[in-house]
């Protein structure tokens, strides 16, 4: 049976370990325990929000309604194709362990998306990325469950809308879905992206021609750990910011006043701008604000240097967000949920 508690600080199920008290809270473990909490919110008039690893949000305030853990666990091979694999993994699985659980079995796809914290039912959400891939790149399908009804629905990759850290759930669908499993279609060969800068490089420096899909995982380890900070010592939720997009005439103004500014294409008449770059230039880098502040190895991420509160990160969220307006004329983002 489901408990649902009263009151619960929701401090410790933040990697950015900022929070505050959610009104009812519980634990899911099975499907039944989500089809029960459904009725529950629904009998009492409740609202449902949906916690994961708790890797991409900053509770600012306190949460009415039932805040729902998600620790629905299981992996397994769905479909086998000649070349190709369909992959199922419940929502509440950790998304690295699924990465992982891929390339033992030898299918490839979604090496570069390792060590991304967070659960397997928020990847689709944000349609997490890096070093040059996208989740949309391997999805395949996912069911959610609706938060109203109980019934179920599948997703298909077009259902989905995905964009750059974004998605039809973070959209006109949000709040409405609690995503049960993701299903990926991988390769039993190996297929590899290798171009993003500093993958690239480090390939180069190691004298990997054609790595393996371990070799590939070791190396974004290797990346990782140098550049972003361990969220136990230093509690963080990635990426804070959302790289920037501007067209191709908001893009040469800017070049003009900063020649040396990198950048991205992302199609004919648009380019990104790495938000890490900004926040650096405007000085952020590295320097603290009291218990938060922009890591020094990374500008784009926000680090608790320990017992910040709400207040005083939300405080130095908006004085970035000033700065970056008035010296570029650009708009920062959050990349991460602010409830
Ligand atoms: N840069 C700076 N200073 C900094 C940081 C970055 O100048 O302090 C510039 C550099 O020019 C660098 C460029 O920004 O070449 C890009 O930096 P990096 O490769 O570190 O990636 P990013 O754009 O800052 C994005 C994702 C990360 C993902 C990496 C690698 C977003 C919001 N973030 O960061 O995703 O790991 O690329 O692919 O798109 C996350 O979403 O939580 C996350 C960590």
């Amino acid at each position: 049976m489901l408990t649902i508690e009263k009151n619960i600080d929701l401090t410790p199920y933040t990697t950015l370990k900022i929070g505050a008290p959610a009104e009812f809270f519980a634990v899911l473990k099975s499907r039944a325990d989500l089809i029960e909490a459904i009725a529950w919110a629904k009998k009492n008039k409740k609202a449902i929000w949906i916690l994961g690893g708790g890797s991409n949000v900053l509770i600012s305030k306190k949460i009415r309604g039932l805040v729902l853990k998600n620790e629905i666990k299981g992996m397994a091979i769905k479909k086998e194709y000649k070349q190709a694999v369909v992959v199922e993994a419940m929502s509440g699985e950790s998304w690295s362990g699924f990465v992982n659980y891929t390339v033992i079995n030898k299918l490839s796809g979604c090496e570069n998306l390792f060590l991304i914290y967070g659960t397997v039912g928020a990847a689709p959400v944000q349609n997490i990325g890096a070093y040059g891939v996208e989740l949309k790149d391997v999805f395949e399908s996912l069911v959610a469950v609706d938060l109203k009804t109980g019934r179920e629905k599948i997703f298909k990759a077009n259902d989905c809308a995905f964009g750059y850290r974004n998605s039809v759930f973070k959209g006109k669908l949000k709040g409405r879905y609690f995503i049960y499993s993701v299903a990926l279609r991988l390769s039993k060969k190996p297929i590899l992206k290798l171009d993003y800068g500093s993958l690239r490089e480090k390939l180069l420096e190691k004298g990997i021609k054609q790595p393996s899909s371990k070799e590939v995982i070791d190396i974004i380890f290797e990346i990782r750990n140098s550049k972003l900070p361990n969220p136990i010592n230093f509690p963080n939720a990635g990426s804070f910011f959302k790289n920037i997009e501007v067209n191709s005439s908001a893009y040469k103004s800017l070049l003009k006043l900063y020649p040396e500014m990198p950048s991205f294409p992302v199609s004919k008449n648009k380019v990104k701008i790495p938000a890490g770059w900004l926040i650096e230039k405007a000085g952020f880098k590295g320097k603290k604000f009291g218990p938060v502040g922009m890591y020094e190895k990374q500008a784009l991420i926000f680090v608790n240097f320990g017992g910040a509160s709400a207040k005083q990160a939300m405080a130095l969220v908006k004085k970035i967000q000033g700065v970056i307006k008035k010296k570029f004329g650009l708009d920062l983002e959050a990349e991460v949920n602010i409830i």
